[in-house]
């Protein structure tokens, strides 16, 4: 029983992602879905947020698992028994930062392995800040996120309009 474990920002999920997490799940005989919480970094969801959005994207009946989680991925794939990160990768420009993450985590922790499986080509330029950024200039995202997260975006930017001030 080979466990893996899939960490990531998720900030938030979108349609690569999703097709890493199918993949995994056909070869891997449980994925755990790890959504970091950096205290460092400045995401547009919260971590409940992105994990409610993880949740939600999934199809239903799904047995892959979510949780948020800080620290190393290592100590989160220990915590969950697992052998396995997984990490999704697009392009060539992605893999100078993976390659330094896999080995890294691999000094860390030896028997823990890091697979990368590769994309869909529909996806190849799909990233989380490409999607936010596209989202606010007035761009369609739909066919790129679940209608949950779309729905999200959405909602974020509504509140976010903030009251036009009037003088006089
Ligand atoms: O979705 P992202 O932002 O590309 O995911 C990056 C992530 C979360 C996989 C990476 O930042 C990570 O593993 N962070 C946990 C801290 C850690 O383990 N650092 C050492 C690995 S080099």
């Amino acid at each position: 029983m080979t466990a893996a474990v899939y960490p990531g920002s998720f900030d938030p999920i979108h349609r690569g992602h999703l097709d890493v997490i199918e993949r995994a799940r056909e070869i891997f005989d449980r994925v755990v879905v790890g959504v970091l919480e950096n205290p460092a970094k400045a995401y547009l969801f919260s971590a409940e947020e992105r994990v409610e959005l993880v949740r939600r994207s999934l199809p239903p009946g799904s047995d892959v698992r979510v949780r948020r989680f800080s620290g190393l991925a290592v100590g989160l794939a220990a915590d969950e028994g697992a052998t396995v990160i997984v990490r999704g990768l697009r392009q060539i420009s992605d893999l100078d930062q993976e390659f330094q993450m896999a080995l890294m985590n691999r000094r860390l922790a030896p028997r823990v392995h890091t697979v990368f499986l590769t994309t869909a080509f529909a996806n190849v330029y799909l990233s989380s800040s490409l999607l936010k950024e596209v989202f606010a200039l007035g761009g369609a995202i739909d066919e790129m996120v679940t209608p949950s997260v779309a729905a999200a975006l959405r909602a974020r930017r509504s509140a976010s309009v903030a009251p036009v001030a009037t003088t006089g």
